[in-house]
């Protein structure tokens, strides 16, 4: 099909493409052959409502496969794994017609209590940036679209749409931004979509400089930017930010308003023009590549999918041995708790075993195609005895009979077993897009329920259901648990699988399970106060936060067990040609099964010239290892990636000399560390007479300089210590002296002084030299 160009259309129409024609359609242009497009959530499955539309989850939707949420499937790790997801939604996507997949999201985990932390993938910008371009990559290869959200600095839901992120420049360019512009550069989504709330004050859906200056000068960003849905504020500012569609529908008003300043000549309607030609483009990449994948719906395959990726997701995050020779395990008395031998005795117990939470509330709420439970799952691998009791009640008022005899229930099951299988978990209630949680408890009830089980069987596993954080005030007293999170419509089988062995757990955290809400990084400016919330903790979230503080977690970023035991051997690094930073490591799987491992890599900088978290992650990968199997493993630190963001001169500076690369099983787990070295980046600073003398001192042509005039000068003094009262530090003091403050200390000197004009002249020269083409290396 041709498209016109945006020429061909008249002022009114050009207006009419920048807003939609209802929930989920953009606006045909029916005179000049412009079909509209449908866009729809996203983002682990498609939510295609019938009729009507909301934004809530709740209209009817088509049946389409429900994955796992982010909070599960990004625990994978797994880029290849992520990626056939991706396939999966974005054939369900081309089947159903629809253009655009509102997904995936990517923002950062800042607070355990922000509501829709379940469908973001982590507390870490590599983590996020890396598996939200696999996803990207996945959708897009099946000829629709996807929609990065929410750009940007959208970090928590509790007054959401007016919130200013008031957000400093480094914190937001290495922690808010950084996956954003990973997943921009390495997989140009469609579009990407802005967020509702403000940065530093200004909406991010008419911020020049994000939407324009970072997004497509900067990254190279090729797509169309969408609005959150009621996202635009003032509609003309947008549209001059680089905000080229807005949704949901504003009833036309707004396509007036941007008539009426074309018109008045507020707005240049070139600045239109490039907007209508952003949507014309989106719909002429959504017609070629409508129809690539033939319907119908593989139900089955995709089901099969969602559970081996609901596998991948669960975390193992503790297995103990238990003592007792019928304690359950599959490996008999004295082994790690985990896998259960099928023919235990086993009393499944809690709601969520029969009535799972798969996953969250609000606009990413699918229609599942099937829905497995636990508890069948269970019962379908078992060979022995599965007994059940619902334990508790997940309702909001229980009478306090009911709450006993649920519980006596339990435990009476509980003492019949071998092994008792908790199911907890967050009720539904109490996480949502929309708004934030409270506390990162479980209910106390379930907490109760957990005590009267364990001293009725010690022999317990916990199993998890919740898409953010919770506190597990019990992880010393239970042997085992599996954090289960929201695992999709198949998360029930894919429990199963791993209770007894069936799969290996391979997930890792990609976030820090805290002991406590006061310990978390932005306990203190959590969600702010009237419409401000400052991100204080700076860079120092998550991970960050917990290792500059040496604060004790309860499970660290990054861990997560398995059946088997994995060993690290020869770790190596070395720079490349293009200065990227290649690591290697042999990986051994010690033990007796198949198992897959996530390799890790942090870097930290000794003595770094900035402020820098203890180590943070950049790379990683995910590795499957035969019993007894070794493999090299290569891992990739990208050179832009070891980056600070410099405010002096506004960018990237990558810091020479020394760098520690630790390889690690997890963020408190470093199994080898090396180092290399790396050139930096040129850094130059004009000298002004604010430079202090320490920076002066390294300037490459003023240096040399002001050195040779500091030796003249103390030459005739016994060195500026004699003057100094005894055991103070004089260099340590003047180096951080204004130069143009030089002459104070130089009056008081019998040599005499030093005139503004000899600083002015020693200025010039520096800046003149530099112009010239001298450059001084940083660090
Ligand atoms: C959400 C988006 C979603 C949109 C459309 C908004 O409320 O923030 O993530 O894509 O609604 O449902």
């Amino acid at each position: 099909m041709t498209l016109p160009d945006v020429t061909q259309l008249t002022l009114e129409e050009k207006a009419s493409l920048t807003s939609g024609a209802s929930f989920w359609y953009t606006k045909p242009v029916e005179r000049a052959g412009v079909p509209a497009i449908m866009v729809t959530d996203g983002p682990h499955g498609l939510r295609k409502q019938r009729e009507g539309g909301d934004h809530l989850g709740i209209g009817d939707s088509v049946p389409a496969t429900c994955f796992p949420p982010a909070v599960g499937l990004g625990s994978s790790w797994d880029v290849e794994l992520v990626e056939r997801v991706g396939e999966a939604l974005g054939a369900e996507t081309s089947i159903e017609g629809v253009a655009v997949l509102l997904g995936p999201g990517i923002n950062i985990k800042r607070s355990p209590l922000c509501g829709r932390n379940f469908e973001y993938l982590s507390e870490d910008p590599i983590v996020s940036g890396v598996l939200g371009a696999a996803m990207v990559h996945g959708v897009q290869s099946k000829g629709v679209g996807t929609s990065l959200k929410h750009f940007a600095a959208n970090n928590q839901e509790d007054d959401r749409m007016r919130s200013s992120s008031d957000v400093d420049p480094r914190p937001l360019r290495e922690i808010y931004l950084r996956g954003f512009q990973r997943v921009v550069e390495d997989a140009q989504p469609w579009t990407v979509m802005c967020s509702y709330n403000r940065i530093n004050g200004v909406y991010a859906s008419e911020d020049p400089w994000l939407l324009t200056r970072v997004l497509r000068d900067e990254w190279g960003f090729e797509g169309l930017v969408v609005s959150d849905w009621g996202a635009v504020n003032d509609r003309v500012l947008g549209l001059k930010a680089g905000m080229d569609l807005e949704m949901p529908s504003s009833g036309g008003v707004t396509d007036a308003q941007i008539v009426a300043a074309v018109q008045d000549g507020s707005l240049d309607e070139s600045v239109l023009d490039v907007a209508a030609g952003r949507v014309l483009d989106l719909v002429r990449k959504a017609t070629e590549g409508a129809g690539a994948v033939a319907g119908p719906l593989d139900v089955d395959a995709h089901h099969a999918l969602a559970r081996e990726a609901a596998g991948r997701s669960i975390v193992l995050l503790k297995n103990d041995p238990v003592s007792g020779a019928d304690a359950g395990a599959e490996a008999g008395a004295g082994a790690p708790l985990l896998p259960l031998a099928k023919d235990a005795r086993i009393a499944v117990i809690g709601e969520f075993a029969e009535k799972p939470r798969y996953q969250g509330a609000g606009s990413s709420m699918i229609n599942p195609t099937r829905l497995d439970t636990a508890l069948d799952e269970i019962r379908a691998l078992a060979a022995g005895e599965v007994a059940y009791a619902r334990g508790f009640s997940n309702a909001v008022e229980v009478p306090s009979e009911e709450v006993v005899s649920l519980r006596e229930e339990a435990v009476a099951a509980a003492s019949a077993a071998d092994v008792a299988v908790v199911f907890l978990g967050l009720p539904a209630r109490l996480e949502s897009e929309g708004y934030d949680r409270d506390d990162i408890d479980l209910p106390a009830p379930q907490l109760d329920l957990l005590d009267a089980v364990l001293e009725a069987n010690p022999n317990t596993v916990v199993v998890l259901s919740n898409g953010g954080v919770v506190a597990l005030p019990f992880a010393d007293r239970v042997p085992a648990i599996l954090e289960g999170w929201l695992l999709g419509q198949a998360g029930g089988g894919a429990t199963a699988d791993v209770l007894f062995g069936d799969v290996n757990p391979s997930g890792k955290l990609t976030e820090t399970i805290p002991l406590r809400l006061e310990d978390t990084p932005a306990f203190l400016d959590f969600p702010g106060e009237f419409s401000h919330v400052r991100y204080g903790e700076g860079l120092f979230v998550g991970y960050r936060w917990y290792d500059a503080r040496r604060l004790p977690v309860a499970f660290p970023f990054g861990h997560g067990l398995s059946y088997t035991e994995f060993s690290y051997a020869d770790a190596a690094a070395s720079v490349t040609a293009n200065g990227d930073v290649l690591v290697t490591v042999a990986v051994t799987n010690t033990g007796d099964r198949a198992g897959r491992e996530v390799v890790q890599v942090y870097t930290s900088k000794p003595n770094s010239a900035v402020q820098r978290p203890v180590r943070e992650l950049k790379a990683f990968a995910s590795v499957a290892l035969e019993p007894g199997e070794t493999r090299e493993v290569t891992l990739t630190v990208r050179r832009k990636d070891l980056a600070y963001w410099d405010i002096r001169v506004d960018g990237w500076i990558v810091e020479g000399g020394e760098y520690v690369i630790d390889v690690a099983a997890s963020s408190r787990d470093i199994r080898a560390s090396v180092s290399v070295t790396v050139d930096g980046d040129a850094v130059v600073l004009p000298l002004s007479r604010n430079s202090s003398i320490g920076e002066v001192l390294s300037h490459p042509i003023a240096g040399p300089v002001v050195q040779a005039a500091i030796e003249q000068m103390m030459s005739g003094m016994d060195g500026v210590d004699a003057i100094m009262p005894e055991g103070v530090d004089a260099t340590k003091m003047m180096m951080s002296f204004p130069i143009g403050r030089a002459g104070m200390f130089a009056a008081a000197d019998s040599n005499g002084a030093v005139s503004p004009e000899m600083i002015d002249g020693l200025i010039a020269m520096g800046n003149a030299g530099v112009a010239a083409g001298a450059e001084a290396p940083q660090g």
